[in-house]
């Protein structure tokens, strides 16, 4: 029986997660040449990428209209459902799912996982971890996984404790300003933080806890998690890491 989660990603508010729609077609060909994909439906000889988690599919659609074959997952069927309809209307083809990602359990089934967008990180070491391996278990010997998250050197170096943000300044939907208090937290690793929404007088807080991961860490959790450590980029468009980077982007693959 799946387990009864409470934890905060099941209560951060959609707000906060409902990113930007449109992903620019640069960086979907991009995961799509970090994942040497091939276009098509698998009967054709193309390919199947599960994108987790999908959010409202932005990254599931950028990578459909390149010629690849998507599934994609999130725990939130507002997302799911919003993403069926842009594949609808776009006259696409791509399954859409709801479930926890610490429970996939797919084996030998994709060609690819693509995790996008700061989707990694959000439990204990352990769990991530085997999150990470069950990425692993869905691809195919010799399937690639691909992760996105902030730079943790960048962000730490620029680190605020305390700044209003408005939502659209983040690529979320809404009007609203936030409040983010933030605090690293050294012996876990992880950014805390508490993101307030102050509606009409009315205050909404919600928090949330991410792991970020150095170049290093990430290596050494792809193996830990079965895959060769592949490539290591710097943004989402695939340009050289250096510690100033946007983004970390990393690549590994399952062994044949
Ligand atoms: C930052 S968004 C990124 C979504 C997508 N990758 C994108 O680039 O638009 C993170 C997503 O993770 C989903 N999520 C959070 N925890 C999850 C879990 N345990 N299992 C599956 N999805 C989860 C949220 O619902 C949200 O859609």
């Amino acid at each position: 029986m799946a387990k009864k989660r409470t934890d905060w990603v099941y209560h951060l508010d959609d707000r906060f997660w409902l990113l930007a729609d449109k992903m620019p077609p640069e960086q979907a060909r991009f995961i799509k040449r970090a994942l040497a994909l091939r276009s098509g439906s698998s009967r054709s000889g193309g390919q199947r990428v599960l994108d987790v988690p999908c959010g409202a599919g932005r990254t599931s659609i950028a990578l459909a209209k390149l010629g690849v074959e998507v599934t994609g997952l999130d725990l939130r069927s507002k997302f799911t459902n919003r993403a069926k309809r842009r594949f609808r209307k776009a006259g696409l083809s791509g399954t859409f799912l709801v479930g926890d990602m610490r429970e996939l359990d797919y084996e030998d089934e994709f060609h690819a996982v693509v995790n996008w967008f700061g989707s990694f990180g959000y439990f204990d070491d352990a769990t991530n971890l085997d999150v990470l391996r069950r990425f692993v278990r869905a691809v195919h010997p010799g399937g690639r996984v691909l992760i996105q998250q902030a730079n943790r050197e960048r962000c730490l170096r620029h680190f605020f404790k305390e700044r209003r943000v408005p939502l659209r300044e983040l690529g979320r939907r809404g009007r609203d300003v936030v409040m983010i208090r933030n605090r690293w937290n050294p012996k876990l690793e992880r950014v805390e933080a508490t993101w307030t929404l102050d509606v009409d007088g009315q205050r909404d807080s919600h928090w949330l806890s991410m792991r970020w991961y150095t170049p290093g860490q990430f290596k050494t959790l792809f193996k830990r998690a079965g895959l060769e450590f592949e490539a290591l980029y710097g943004s989402a468009l695939g340009e050289a890491y250096t510690p100033a980077s946007p983004a970390i982007v990393v690549v590994g693959r399952k062994p044949k």
